[in-house]
């Protein structure tokens, strides 16, 4: 008996006794027929869905482009009155791909983040709420940013200073270069105005909202100023 215990568990399938073995065969033909036909189905199976799952998954890890834009000189901007700039945020599809901009030169006296930011020598704020994404309105006389949909306001730095904003008003990189001012892509922050990758309307920045609303792996990371457009031509120059 215990002779018949060791053929049994023999690698080979002729000591296995199993019916048309070869000798030094260790893996029976049923083994090896189901083996390759599951190969082969998962295969045909692989060809069919990796290339939908790549045509639905890949624009989430493609970087939306950017340029940077030119939005005048530095002569254009004070430090204490909000200039509106329209910019192109998508090309090509008209006015849907238009952002609206209020731009104004960095105030030392209550701008004191970033003092030595080569990026941030321009306060860019974007025009869209951070509630839900309405078109916020900047009313002079009261220095502050109101929006029409369910009163969110901002005081003059683009902080929430009522309503149901969750955080500040998004800003964009700007950058000035051989007499001109440009602004680049947008980029959010919390409410001490510390900077993080652009976020959604409603999607908070303080605390752990940082983690449960990360950034989208599409949103532009801070450009590289290798690209800038070439200033305008003036006639007859
Ligand atoms: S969308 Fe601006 S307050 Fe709601």
């Amino acid at each position: 008996m215990p002779a018949d215990r060791h053929k049994k568990s023999s690698k080979y399938t002729i000591d296995r006794g199993m019916p048309g073995a070869f000798e030094g065969e260790t893996v029976t033909r049923r083994a090896f027929m189901n083996v390759t036909a599951q190969t082969a189905g998962g295969l045909a199976a692989a060809a069919f869905t990796l290339p939908a799952l790549a045509f639905a998954l890949g624009p989430i890890f493609k970087r939306v482009p950017f340029e940077w834009q030119i939005i005048g000189t530095p002569a254009d901007f004070t430090e204490t009155q909000y200039d509106a700039k329209v910019l192109t945020i998508v090309d090509g599809i008209g006015e849907a791909g238009k952002a609206l901009a209020y731009v104004r030169k960095r105030n030392p006296a209550i701008d004191n983040i970033g003092t030595q930011d080569k990026f941030n020598q321009y306060i860019a704020l974007s025009s869209r709420c951070a509630h839900l994404g309405c078109s916020v309105r900047y009313v002079e006389a009261a220095e502050r940013f109101v929006c029409p949909c369910h009163g969110g306001v901002y005081n003059f730095r683009g902080q929430v200073a009522g309503g149901p904003p969750v955080r500040p008003l998004d800003r964009f990189y700007t950058f000035e270069h051989d007499g001109y001012v440009y602004i680049g892509p947008r980029y959010s922050v919390n409410s001490e105005l510390q900077r993080f990758s652009p976020r959604d309307p409603a999607e908070p920045l303080d605390g752990i909202g940082q983690y449960l609303y990360p950034s989208r792996f599409d949103t532009s990371v801070r450009p590289p100023t290798n690209n800038l457009p070439l200033p305008p031509t003036i006639p007859g120059s």
